[in-house]
């Protein structure tokens, strides 16, 4: 199965700001190995035409960081993800954790969005994660297996879905999680994954991974890839990530 690298640049690059991205890419001559890699850009929505415009040619792919789970209607200032699918998004963000913790999404919420997005045609990126409260009640796996279980429950296993462990507490805080601690998530994730089903989603590793970590974590058993924030807004270094393999 192919390795997923994916950027999640937040609120942040402004239409231009993308375009010049892009053009660095492409001045760079950087290649990555489409047959074991795939990439995803996840922009601003209102940057979002301009990478795709960007992209063109360059055998990368792009998604939006979060949608409704309607097609359309009276829900003013939703995204919808049928004009993110004819606008070329391949895949969305569903129920990352800043959606979750500022924006009050729940597992409900999510299981509506990754359903909706797999009958649009736009993968989703399910997000999951625990809190460091969380970790220190030792209630890491309870945590996850609650947010797989009720953030699947619509959605078909035979369809496209790709999960996203992302610990909250290492997400921007330039606290990577440790090898064992990944280890251990990854492998419940899977069993859970597996036994839902969803034997063929892949599972990403995010929070706070650089350069300098990517090598050692993609390694790690179940790592199928990495969400990355602050690191994939420099094309040096989101390049360098994906070299990782
Ligand atoms: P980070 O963000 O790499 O800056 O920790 C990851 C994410 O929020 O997806």
């Amino acid at each position: 199965m192919k390795k997923i690298f994916a950027a999640n640049w937040k609120m942040y690059k402004t239409p231009n700001e993308a375009r010049s991205f892009f053009s660095e890419w492409q001045k760079s001559h950087f290649k990555f190995n489409s047959n074991n890699s795939e990439v995803f850009f996840f922009p601003t929505a209102l940057s979002a035409e301009s990478v795709s415009q960007s992209i063109s040619g360059l055998n990368l792919n792009w998604g939006v960081q979060n949608a409704y789970f309607e097609k359309e209607g009276a829900f003013t200032g939703e995204l919808s993800m049928n004009h993110a699918k004819e606008m070329g998004a391949a895949a969305v963000l569903v129920g990352h954790s800043e959606r979750r913790t500022l924006f009050g999404e729940t597992n409900s919420m999510l299981a509506k969005k990754n359903s909706w997005a797999q009958q649009t045609g736009v993968t989703p990126f399910y997000c999951i994660g625990e809190t460091l409260e969380e970790r220190n009640q030792e209630a890491t796996l309870k945590v996850l297996d609650r947010q797989l279980r009720e953030g699947l429950v619509l959605a078909k296993s035979e369809d496209a879905l790709v999960v996203a462990y992302e610990p909250v507490w290492a997400i921007g805080t330039g606290k990577v999680a440790e090898a064992p601690q990944i280890k251990e998530a990854h492998l419940y994730i899977r069993s859970v994954l597996d036994s839902l089903g969803f034997t063929q989603s892949q599972i990403l590793y995010g929070g706070s991974v650089k350069p300098e970590t990517a090598a050692e974590l993609i390694q790690i058993p179940h790592v199928d890839g990495f969400l990355v924030g602050g690191a994939s807004l420099k094309v040096d270094s989101f390049q360098k990530i994906i070299g990782s393999i």
